[in-house]
């Protein structure tokens, strides 16, 4: 893990709601794996005091991207920064995608809730370019809907703004019932109720997911263990998400 002053290269508005801020940092962008998170520090002030994490959205060369919508003081300051401002970054934190362990038959399902499309694209840019796989996006309505990146792509949304009208679960249940995939894995990242929905319906039709689970973080590095949450194999009671995950196989997770 690697802590620097990475310099800002650019924020953009990529939709009425989402923003993207990349930063330059050749050894984060050497080492970072799908899934994975960075932690920074907003500014120099006390306020906001914790480092806010966010997932690795993209890394081209050694610029490293994530994108965030404004819902409070943290993410309202990063909507401002400016090119050559310097951000204090840890990265890249916590596990990744086990892309490397899909059999080569294997149909990904990337299924994500709003933000959580964020880990996606640097997903895609790590698949093998025999991978089959489609993204399945759901948000409230059209300005929450990121394509960059993104392939194969089937898209709901609440109000019916863009794609079906309905949630990701009709997408999903729709994709698998018209498929004669016989080897299914879901990767998701969105809120949890949306992922707890993805695990409802996995499981019911026997497919494993791996999804990036989101909470309340203080550190960030596994210090504080103020993220710990329950599980439901017998090796441990509790894991640590910013430590042991974010990325966890839904069949652990005791919601
Ligand atoms: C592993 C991990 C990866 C994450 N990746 C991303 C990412 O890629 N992009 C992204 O935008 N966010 C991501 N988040 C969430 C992000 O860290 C928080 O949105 C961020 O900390 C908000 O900081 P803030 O200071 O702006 O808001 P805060 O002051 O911390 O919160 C302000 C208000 O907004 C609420 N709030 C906080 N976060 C959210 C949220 N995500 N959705 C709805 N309401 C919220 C709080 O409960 C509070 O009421 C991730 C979280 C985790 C744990
Ligand atoms: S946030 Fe401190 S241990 Fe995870």
């Amino acid at each position: 893990m690697i802590q620097e002053n990475a310099k800002c290269i650019s924020v953009k508005k990529l939709t009425p709601e989402i923003y993207q801020l990349t930063f330059r940092s050749s050894k984060i962008a050497k080492i970072a794996k799908p899934g994975q998170f960075i932690n920074l520090k907003v500014d120099n002030t006390l306020y906001p005091l914790l480092r806010r994490p966010f997932s690795i959205s993209d890394i081209v060369g050694a610029n490293v991207s994530i994108i965030f919508n404004v819902v409070g003081e943290g993410t309202k300051r990063l909507a401002k920064k400016v090119k050559n401002d310097l951000i204090d970054i840890i990265g890249p934190c916590g596990n990744s995608f086990p892309i490397k362990e899909l059999n080569k038959n294997t149909f990904v399902y990337l299924v994500a809730g709003g933000l959580g499309v964020a880990p996606f694209p640097f997903l895609i840019r790590k698949f093998s370019a025999k991978q089959k796989f489609i993204t399945i996006l759901g948000a409230r309505n059209r300005n929450y809907i990121l394509k960059d990146g993104l392939k194969n792509i089937l898209i709901s949304t609440d109000d019916g703004s863009v794609g079906l009208k309905g949630n990701v679960i009709d997408l999903i249940r729709k994709s698998i019932s018209t498929s004669n995939n016989k080897d299914s894995v879901i990767f998701a990242c969105g809120p949890t109720p949306m992922i707890k929905a993805v695990s409802e319906f996995a499981m019911k039709n026997g497919i494993t997911v791996y999804a990036s689970l989101e909470c309340d973080m203080a550190c960030g590095i596994g210090l504080c263990q103020g993220c710990n949450i329950e599980m439901n194999n017998l090796t441990s009671k509790y894991e640590l998400v910013c430590k042991n995950g974010p990325i966890f196989n839904l069949e652990n997770i005791k919601f």
